[in-house]
Order: C-alpha cells, then sequence, then structure tokens
C-alpha cells in the first residue's frame, strides 16, 4: 500500500521540501499552488505520482477539484499538510480590508476547506492532519497583525478538529521560527550573517528540512498517542529572554 498525501504551497520553501521529502520515502502526492511547479517536482508528476492543480488553496472550487483529483486516482489518503501562507507586513493604518481578507483566505480558510473535503477520505485510513503554524501566533514584530491573526487562528483551530475529527483522524501543528526559504542564488547574493545564526540557542538559522523532518515523524508509525499539540522549531529562540541590556 502506497501511503498518499496533499501538500499546500508546494512550489516553493517549506511546502517544496515536505513533498520532495514523501515522494523520497515512496509516496504519492496531490500538490495546489499559486506558482508554477518547479523542475525538480516534474519527472514525479510524469511518473504519476504528483498530481500538482494549478490552483489557490483559499478557493474552494480549487480545493475540491485537488481532493477530486486524488480520490479518483488513488482513492486513499493517509495526511494533509496544510503549509501555504504568507505575510504582508503594513501599518494597520495602511491596511486594506482586500489585503486582511486575502491573508485570512489564505492561510487560514484555507485550513477550513481541506480538512473538511478531506474528512472522509482521511477517516478511513486514520490519517492525520499537519497544520504549519507560527512562533508568531504567540509572538510579534509590529505590523503584521492579518499574518499573526491567522496563526493564532490555526493554533486554536488544530486542537479545535483535534477533538471533533478524533479518533480517526489526529491533528497537529508545527510552529516554525526562521526558516530560511530563499533560494540559492539569493542566499549567494546576500548570505546570512554570522549574527543570525549566533542569536539563536542551536547556532544556526532553521533549513526547510528542520520541519520537513518533523513532518515525517508525525506522518509515522510512532505518533499515534499525539493530537491537537503544537511543535515549535526555532532553534530555541522563543524560550530566550530578549529585554535589552
Ligand atoms: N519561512 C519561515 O521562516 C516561516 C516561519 C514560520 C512559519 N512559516 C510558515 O510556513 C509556511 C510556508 O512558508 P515558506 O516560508 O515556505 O514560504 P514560501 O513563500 O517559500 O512558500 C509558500 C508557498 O505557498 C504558495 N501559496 C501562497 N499563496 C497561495 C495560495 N493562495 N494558494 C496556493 N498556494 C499559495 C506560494 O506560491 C509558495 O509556493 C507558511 O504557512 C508560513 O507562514 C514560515
Amino acid at each position: 500500500m502506497i501511503k498518499t498525501y496533499i501538500v499546500t504551497g508546494a512550489s516553493s520553501g517549506i511546502g517544496h521540501q515536505i513533498t520532495l521529502d514523501l515522494l523520497k520515502a515512496g509516496s504519492q502526492v496531490g500538490v495546489i499552488d499559486v506558482k508554477s511547479l518547479p523542475d525538480d517536482l516534474k519527472s514525479a508528476e510524469s511518473e504519476g505520482r504528483l498530481i500538482f492543480h494549478d490552483g489557490d488553496c483559499s478557493n474552494e472550487s480549487d480545493v475540491k477539484a485537488l481532493v477530486r483529483k486524488v480520490r479518483e486516482r488513488w482513492q486513499r489518503l493517509d495526511g494533509l499538510v496544510n503549509n501555504a501562507g504568507f505575510m504582508i507586513r503594513k501599518p494597520i493604518k495602511d491596511l486594506s480590508l482586500e489585503e486582511w481578507q486575502k491573508v485570512l483566505g489564505t492561510n487560514l480558510t484555507s485550513v477550513f476547506l481541506f480538512a473538511r473535503e478531506t474528512q472522509t477520505l482521511l477517516s478511513k485510513h486514520k490519517g492525520s492532519i499537519i497544520n504549519i503554524c507560527s512562533t508568531r501566533a504567540t509572538q510579534s514584530e509590529a505590523n503584521t497583525e492579518s499574518y499573526s491573526a491567522t496563526k493564532g487562528a490555526i493554533l486554536a483551530l488544530t486542537h479545535s478538529l483535534a477533538i471533533s475529527l478524533g479518533p480517526d483522524i489526529r491533528v497537529n501543528c508545527i510552529s516554525p521560527g526562521w526558516i530560511d526559504v530563499r533560494s540559492e542564488a539569493e542566499k549567494k547574493k546576500e548570505p546570512l550573517k554570522r549574527s543570525d545564526h549566533e542569536q539563536h540557542p542551536v547556532g544556526r538559522v532553521g533549513q526547510p528540512g528542520d520541519i520537513s523532518s518533523f513532518v515525517q515523524f508525525l506522518f509515522g508509525d510512532h505518533s499515534g498517542f499525539i493530537t491537537g499539540q503544537e511543535f515549535v522549531i526555532d532553534g530555541g529562540m522563543s524560550k530566550k529572554m530578549i529585554y535589552e541590556e
């Protein structure tokens, strides 16, 4: 039996790494993104191990379309990663209602839509949902209200879904800290500073693989007693006292 997953926002960053690692482990994956599929996922698509839906995860008909394609081709679903998300950094006085709603749609409404549309398939094989949250659910920089609001809501939605969908479906969330998701060209052009790394208790900035490896654990055979939880993966940053000297 081949394990089957859905990942939102798989064309770059954390979702891209999660998708690569699920495919490497022999799984089949359905993905949705507003950006085109990167070259390193195209071979899986031509081998029939990946379905790419070119669409918007906040759009109900796009969500239904991807879930239908997965159901028709593979008739099963073992896990869902609600990963797609973005931030608008703007003083609240300049933030339009349209911008606020766009952030809520992509980051939060998509989690509701995918959970609802996949419930029947996921419950058949005791599947699980992983929501990608953020340490910004509980800490803030100025001018990030719409993003923080969605991440705080994902934290609550995670335990709410865990209670409603259990015991058939487990639901957890991962809160990454600073994960360097830039392209190799961008990293070369502007390398991280020594202080970027050294401020972290673990001595380095995070990489997409730090999140993906935990996704593998939560989808694996040793996490069956875990649901409704938040896992903070931030190199220890949120445990530091930050009062200025
Ligand atoms: N990188 C970090 O430091 C960090 C920290 C905490 C949380 N996160 C969270 O991790 C998740 C992934 O972020 P990332 O850093 O990899 O970002 P990213 O921008 O590299 O990747 C996000 C992907 O989601 C896609 N996407 C955006 N809007 C979409 C939509 N409406 N429908 C479908 N796809 C859409 C983008 O095209 C992109 O491919 C997000 O939820 C983000 O909030 C990231």
